[in-house]
């Protein structure tokens, strides 16, 4: 028998506590916060920060209910390690309304009545606002027409906004009114 298939072997022993002080800047706010490095985006805002309005669903990337807009780009916070993301703006939806204004999606989908539980809604209404701000600088997306693809801004139309907020489900099936919504506030 092989002699080193023998010899035990020692696992290194895993690192638990590591912490750092990073500094973002959620909803405008400079916010210090010391923190362990495994914490995700979602878990700080939540757990650290008392903003509960990302909300956990899959916590796997799979869902879009903890989409928030890190340096105005819509991302799963449950996906991100707040650690990596020092110096960052983070805006979650508790961040878009101007005072008592809300946010125009905010009052679209009330207005639509874009919702039944709500517990996807803070994700759809930020993913929207990010959604709507590549189209504005011309991204494409699967559904863009080639001949419309250097479009600056993108047209927008429902099968381009269902494409692109494919990313947010919505258990209760709300779809066709969160699309009314955003077509709504769409230029
Ligand atoms: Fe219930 Fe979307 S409104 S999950």
């Amino acid at each position: 028998m092989d002699s080193l298939a023998l010899e035990a072997v020692t696992a290194p022993e895993p690192v638990t506590d590591v912490r750092s002080a990073v500094t973002l800047y959620v909803n405008g706010e400079e916010t210090e916060v010391t923190l362990d490095h495994r914490t995700t985006v979602l878990d700080l805002l939540r757990e650290q920060l008392g903003l509960t309005g990302a909300k956990k669903g899959c916590d796997h990337g799979q869902c879009g209910a903890c989409t928030v807009l890190v340096d105005g780009r819509r991302a799963n916070s449950c996906l991100l390690l707040a650690v990596a993301q020092d110096g960052s703006a983070i805006t979650t939806v508790e961040g878009l309304a101007d005072g008592d204004t809300l946010h125009p999606l905010q009052e679209a989908f009330v207005e639509r009545d874009a919702l039944q539980c709500g517990y996807c809604t803070p994700g759809q209404i930020c993913s929207a606002v990010g959604m709507l701000k590549e189209a504005a600088d011309g991204h494409p997306s699967h559904a863009t027409p080639p001949d419309a693809l250097t479009a600056d801004p993108a047209p927008l139309d429902a099968e381009e906004i269902r494409e692109r907020m494919s990313g947010n489900l919505c258990r209760c099936g709300a779809y066709p009114r969160i699309v009314e919504a955003i077509e709504d506030v769409t230029p």
